[in-house]
């Protein structure tokens, strides 16, 4: 094997492993990362993607191995080792201070000084050449906490440029963007590794693995698989190497009919401020779409539907009657369920454990029985665990320490226990790896086969398309129109979703 200095590669891991109580997220992973390459780091939930990076970036420290960074073996021990060595890494939870400026929160701790003061032109003018040499749409003087998520996250590209990194980790950047931010997110990119910076960009969507990366390195079980230029692989094989087997579906057969009509939302408004009056009606057994564009005001119609936010006018009619609906509370008395979009802030609680997450909604709705059953709880729990493929070490482990794409099926595993008749799945598989995707899939259809109202809000057109019986599609807080059969496709979508077609819509 190669020893010492090899300058083509920028990066090499030998031998990494790393244990945590109850698992070994990396077993001895070797591989190498060449100079200028944008990777594409991929995996199952659970694969070690994050665990892998966060050792690079010295948030966690390996057990066992070696990493070198430009032929020289690094010792990282503390993020501030990997920041000296020119390693930068974005989280999917940034790392910025809310209340400073952008210049500020770019050059925190390394503010240039005249005479022991801050000299804030100077500084504001070192932010505005870096905003400049990567073209966005920022000031050196906008406070942190009024900007986008992506806007948040270019100020993180910036603070990597500053810093001269040779290599920029993003975990999962895409996640939180909407289509046109991910495309300005992928021309810094591109900018930035024509300065040869190389690049590990982790996510779950291949079409962008295509779209922007160069090579591919892949995960399963901790364990290293393979490495290749992305000329070299094709779709099939790339997520055959993730799941270890071939996939010959990527969407099982909905083989049932819709019935009667079950939910009717009619002028549900919010007085305005998200969502305009909207009504539509869902039938049994029916998957219902919901897209738009990020921002359209579909997850704000959802939460009024759940009682989540307080509605402002409109009612809704449950099998013909009306249901008073004021809180989450009245919606999960009525047969409603949500599982929500931001798992962080409303799915999950994150302190708890895998099985007391699984089993809150559900305890909840049964609140008037008078003891609750330890061994029903273990056997509901395992049923998810084993049914939503979470990978943890056991039912007691907490919630926080779940890779980020086992902390969704937890939020979805929550929800299927209530057994509600509407259930709402608000982006349920963003994050989530092919497999799993899959089996909510199956699991959306087989409550479909139940006779329950399945509303499927997602931002991924493809997985609409290849799932619902009709897409209903919004437009700055109104419905814009809705499609079926053979208009449902990406083409009419975009058009409903974008401001022609939703004014075009929207007049009549
Ligand atoms: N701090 C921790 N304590 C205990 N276990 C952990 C910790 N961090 C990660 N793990 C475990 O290590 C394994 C690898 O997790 P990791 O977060 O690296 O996965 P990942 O590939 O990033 O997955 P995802 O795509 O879901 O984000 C998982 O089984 C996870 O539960
Ligand atoms: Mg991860």
């Amino acid at each position: 094997m190669c020893k010492g200095s090899d300058t083509k590669n920028i990066l090499e891991f030998r031998g990494i492993s790393k244990y945590f109580p109850g698992v070994q997220a990396l077993k001895d992973v070797s591989f190498t990362v060449g100079k200028g390459e944008i990777l594409a780091l991929l995996g199952e939930n659970g694969a070690g993607k994050s665990t892998l990076m966060k050792i690079l970036a010295g948030a966690y420290i390996k057990d066992e191995g070696e990493i070198y960074i430009d032929g020289q073996a690094a010792d990282i021990r503390c993020p501030e080792d990997s920041e000296r060595l020119g390693v930068a890494i974005i989280y999917q939870e940034f790392n910025l201070i809310p209340g400073l400026t952008v210049a500020e929160n770019i050059f925190i701790r390394r503010q240039p000084k005249k005479k022991g003061i801050i000299d804030w032109k100077r500084m504001n003018q070192m932010a505005q050449e870096i905003i400049d040499e990567i073209d966005i749409n920022i000031r050196p003087t906008d406070i942190v906490n009024t900007l986008t998520v992506a806007e948040q996250q270019m100020v993180e590209i910036c603070k990597a440029v500053s810093l001269n990194s040779k290599i920029l980790i993003m975990d999962e950047p895409t996640s939180a963007l909407t289509e046109s931010e991910t495309q300005k997110l992928f021309h810094v990119v591109k900018k930035l590794n024509k300065k040869r910076v190389t690049m590990i960009f982790i996510t779950h969507r291949m079409d962008e693995v295509f779209e922007i990366c160069t090579n591919a390195t892949i995960l399963r079980d901790g364990q290293f698989i393979k490495s290749a230029p992305i000329s070299q692989l094709t779709l099939d094989q790339i997520i055959e190497y993730i799941v270890g087997r071939s996939l010959t579906e990527i969407y099982p057969e909905k083989d049932t009919e819709v019935g009667d009509v079950y939910l009717e939302v009619k002028e549900l408004t919010d007085g305005g401020i998200h969502v305009q009056p909207s009504s539509f009606v869902a039938h049994k057994g029916e998957i219902l779409g919901f897209a738009g564009l990020v921002g359209a005001g579909r997850t704000e119609l959802m939460r009024l539907i759940f009682g989540a936010d307080k509605s402002m006018g409109g009612k809704i009619l449950i099998d013909g009657k009306e249901a008073r609906i004021r809180s989450e509370r009245d919606a999960i008395r009525h047969g409603i369920g949500l599982v929500p979009e931001d798992r962080r802030r409303q799915g999950l609680v994150l302190a708890l454990n895998v099985r007391e997450n699984i089993i809150m909604a559900n305890y909840e709705r049964q609140k008037t029985l008078f003891y609750l059953d330890p061994q029903k709880e273990k056997k509901v729990c395992a049923e998810y665990i084993d049914k939503l493929l979470i990978k943890t070490p056991g039912q007691t482990q907490y919630a926080k320490f779940l890779s980020g794409g086992n902390q969704q099926k937890i939020a979805v595993g929550k929800w299927l226990n209530c057994f509600p008749d509407i259930i709402i799945l608000d982006e349920p598989t963003r994050g989530i790896d092919i497999n799993a995707k899959y089996e909510i899939y199956s699991i959306m259809i087989q409550l479909a086969r139940e006779g329950k109202v399945i509303i499927f809000v997602s931002s991924e057109l493809p997985e609409l398309i290849g799932m619902c019986d009709r897409i209903i599609v919004m437009h700055e807080g109104k419905i814009s129109g809705e499609v079926t059969g053979k208009e449902m496709n990406q083409k009419s979508i975009m058009y409903l979703a974008t401001v022609e077609g939703g004014k075009a819509n929207g007049k009549n």
